[in-house]
């Protein structure tokens, strides 16, 4: 088998790509201001303000991950100060607040009238006409019009994965990118894995040639469970479900998708863009009831060139966990583990040829470094359309799963008509839960 060139017509992985559109060359061309006003270019701009000096930061989501991200851009970028913030539950905000300011006082300038809550508190902050970076760290079904509202708004945006649960949010993202890329303005979005060491160093060895052609892989994230936040008296359907997001497929995908689309992304990274098909099976036996989440699903990722990936996820607890991935090259095997266990390449015959251990903590740290240094220089990272095509890979094996039907990407991309988001959303309405999707039965849209 020769090594494939990969896809074409459709998103090839790359290292983070920049746009050579400088904002600060931008606003030396003619009225800098009035056209930083009417494109919103980020606030530091229209400020005058040099980029290098402080970037204002605001967050919409402070939960585990909000306050994860908040803490990674504060600890490696000292020009970086927070200075508003936006949950369902304002006092989440504070409760973020208080922690954050024990450890960089200094940085934290977030005043009571720049904490925001409820549903439409996001946009105070995405308007902000100070904020120059909105961190995006809400459940995933928001992400894709938050995105491109801060896109709109001028700002600079990190994103966490996944960036789109259903193909109506995965081209709302390619509209995003296309538009930061125009204006000048970064995205870049939570695949830590693309800026680990170990990650990094191993593609780059198997690109070259280190284990011959690539024929398939094995990717798995196999683990005990997950959080459920029962209901408390008085929550209302739509807040239920926000309040238990992980268990409701519009607001975080599935399992498949919430979660492993961090090796998703990894194998889509390996074979230089999404698959062509996708075709599994999986099911639930231990999900709490009201939950739509499934509790695994193996899919078969058919990539150009005859290569095969095997997926498979799964959370049950009392299950033996495993977390990583294997790929199988014609003169020899690469080990990627997932978080700290590091990378390793032997030869056909079993012997060890490289090896590298594993630094996540550093990686969540770099995609914040990143994003601010491509800011400083005048060459704003946009990497959304990436990201969205690996979440989409991850939507494009749940649909398979859950019909029982192959899915093509060339459907899930441009065909597809499926937007899982509510047509109204009101936090003291009723919200039907729908059941969960069952093969044969739940229908390819
Ligand atoms: N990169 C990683 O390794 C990693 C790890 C964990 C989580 N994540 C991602 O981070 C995101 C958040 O996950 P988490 O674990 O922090 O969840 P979480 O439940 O701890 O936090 C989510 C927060 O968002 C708030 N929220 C919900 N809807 C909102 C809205 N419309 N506007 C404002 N606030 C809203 C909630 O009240 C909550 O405080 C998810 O996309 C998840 O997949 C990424």
């Amino acid at each position: 088998m020769t090594r494939p060139n990969g896809p074409t017509k459709k998103p090839t992985t790359t290292e983070s790509t920049t746009d050579d559109l400088s904002r600060r060359s931008f606003l030396r061309q003619g009225s800098a201001l009035s056209a930083a006003a009417s494109l919103g270019i980020a606030a530091s701009s229209a400020r005058g303000d040099s980029v290098a000096e402080t970037l204002n930061v605001g967050i919409v989501g402070t939960g585990g991950r909000g306050g994860g991200a908040a803490r990674d851009t504060l600890s490696i970028n000292p020009n970086v100060r927070l200075i508003a913030m936006a949950d369902l539950y304002p006092e989440k905000c504070h409760s973020m607040r208080k922690k954050l300011t024990r450890r960089y006082s200094d940085r934290m300038a977030v005043t009571d009238e720049n904490i925001f809550g409820g549903l439409d508190g996001y946009r105070h902050v995405i308007e902000h006409p100070n904020v120059d970076i909105v961190l995006l760290t809400t459940p995933p079904g928001f992400r894709p019009s938050y995105l491109k509202e801060a896109v709109d708004a001028g700002k600079h945006v990190f994103a966490e994965k996944p960036t789109c649960v259903d193909p109506a949010g995965y081209r709302v993202c390619l509209e995003a990118d296309r538009k930061a890329r125009a204006q000048g303005t970064a995205i870049v979005t939570g695949t830590q894995y693309r800026r680990q060491k170990n990650y990094m160093e191993v593609m780059r060895r198997i690109h070259e040639g280190a284990i011959g052609d690539v024929i398939s892989a094995t990717s798995r994230y196999c683990t005990s469970g997950i959080w459920n936040r029962p209901r408390k008296p008085g929550m209302s359907d739509a807040e239920y479900q926000l309040y238990n997001w992980m268990h409701f497929i519009w607001l975080s995908g599935d399992q498949i998708v919430e979660q492993a689309v961090h090796n998703i992304d990894a194998m889509n990274w390996l074979m230089g863009g999404p698959p062509d098909t996708a075709y599994g099976s999986g099911g639930r036996f231990t999900r709490p009831k009201g939950s739509q989440m499934w509790d695994s699903v193996a899919i078969d990722y058919a990539y150009p060139g005859d290569r095969l990936l095997s997926f498979q996820c799964r959370q049950i607890p009392h299950t033996q966990g495993e977390n990583g991935s294997i790929v199988y090259g014609s003169e020899g095997i690469a080990i990627i583990g997932a978080a700290n266990k590091g990378a390793s390449i032997t030869d056909r015959a079993g012997k060890e040829i490289w090896s590298m251990k594993g630094d996540i903590n550093a990686a969540y740290r770099q995609e914040h470094k990143d994003l601010v240094d491509s800011i400083s220089a005048g060459k704003p990272i946009v990497e959304l359309a990436e990201t969205a095509a690996s979440s989409l890979t991850a939507v494009m094996g749940r649909l398979a799963a859950y019909t029982g039907e192959q899915v093509d990407w060339d459907f899930v991309a441009q065909q597809s008509t499926l937007d899982l988001f509510p047509k109204e959303l009101k936090i003291d309405e009723s919200l039907p839960i729908a059941s969960y999707a069952v093969p044969g039965v739940t229908k390819l849209t």
